[in-house]
């Protein structure tokens, strides 16, 4: 992996993350070329990684065995009917971390029987923590799979799946997870500065909340629901707001949300706003069995 040359076209925010994976994986900056347009960009990249850098993308491309397609969903098209001419006389190994692209697309924009790795990252590869699904075509070997894989490694979790349309789940779970989130980071931090805590105070009990429930689950052999019922005691606070939760069916509300994102639409402010009263609505159950509480143990002698 470490002396396979990598040819990145585009040098944005991504093709800047998964520089930096590979890199503190033990790659090799004298193997990466990056294809960029905007010189500022190519001196950033220079500097802070020392890989090569240039505006051509059919010069930077020839350089590279894995040619990794890291720009604008938008502009694929264009980039691919440049490369193809090329492409068709090496057959590199072509990885797409493109939202939404279909790989029988970008085959028939680069005109052959192109092996291609299409991958669905998420945001939280930009800080070395996604989660990448992996589409492999007919044409891609099982050495091209496993390259492929350990680049996407090197910024997080990746995962195969067998279908390209699974890809679809994929972006309505992880790719736009992250926001899922901080959509209820938003709506605990707002419901505890309204339960009186100082805003700094409630932004970094949130934050530290969601990270140790997640290290948690991800250490343990344990599902979230057997997780959820082990800190669940029977009369306690706990108890109070997840009964809200599930009285008010926080769970078809995500099913919702996710089947709006599925639809590509724009998840209706409607759902955040349910949201939004449906926390206020089960912190302050918890919060008000947590005075109860107070009050009971204070009473005893
Ligand atoms: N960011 C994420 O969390 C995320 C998650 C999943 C998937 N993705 C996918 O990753 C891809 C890249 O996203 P990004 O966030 O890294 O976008 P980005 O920061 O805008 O990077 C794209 C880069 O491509 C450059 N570019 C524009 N036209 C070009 C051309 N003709 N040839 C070569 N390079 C060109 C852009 O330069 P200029 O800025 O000068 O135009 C920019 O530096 C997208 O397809 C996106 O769907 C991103």
């Amino acid at each position: 992996m470490k002396d396979i040359p990598i040819a990145f076209i585009g040098g944005g925010n991504m093709a800047r993350c998964l520089i930096g994976g590979l890199l503190a994986n033990g790659g090799d900056a004298d193997h990466i070329w990056v294809a960029e347009p905007d010189a500022g960009q190519c001196e950033l990249l220079r500097g802070r990684f020392g890989v090569h850098t240039g505006a051509n993308n059919r010069e930077i491309a020839a350089k590279g065995q894995i040619i990794i397609l890291a720009v604008k969903p938008q502009i694929l098209h264009l980039v691919a009917e440049e490369l193809a001419e090329d492409m068709q006389q090496r057959q590199p190994l072509i990885v797409s971390i493109a939202a939404g692209v279909r790989e029988p697309d970008l085959r028939r924009w680069l005109g052959y029987e192109a092996a291609i790795v299409r991958t669905m990252p998420n945001t939280p590869a930009l800080v070395g923590s996604g989660a990448t699904a992996l589409f492999a075509n007919l044409w891609v070997s099982d050495d091209q799979r496993q390259l492929a894989e350990s680049i996407m490694r090197s910024v997080g979790l990746t995962v195969w799946v067998d279908s390209e349309r699974m890809l679809d789940a994929v972006t309505a779970l992880s790719g736009s997870g992250p926001a899922y989130f901080f959509l209820l980071m938003e709506a605990l931090e707002k419901t505890g500065v309204r339960l009186g805590l100082a805003p700094e105070t409630a932004r970094l009990l949130t934050l530290q909340t969601a990270f140790g429930a997640a290290k948690m689950a991800l250490e343990s052999p344990e599902n979230a629901a057997i997780l959820r019922e082990r800190v669940t005691s029977p009369g306690g606070t706990t108890e109070r707001a997840i009964s809200v939760f599930q009285d008010e069916q926080l769970d078809r509300l995500i099913a919702r949300s996710l089947a709006a994102s599925l639809a590509i639409m724009e998840t209706p402010s409607l759902l955040t706003e349910q949201l939004d009263a449906l926390v206020d609505k089960a912190l302050d159950a918890a919060h008000h069995r947590s005075q109860e509480l107070g009050n009971l143990l204070g009473g005893q002698p």
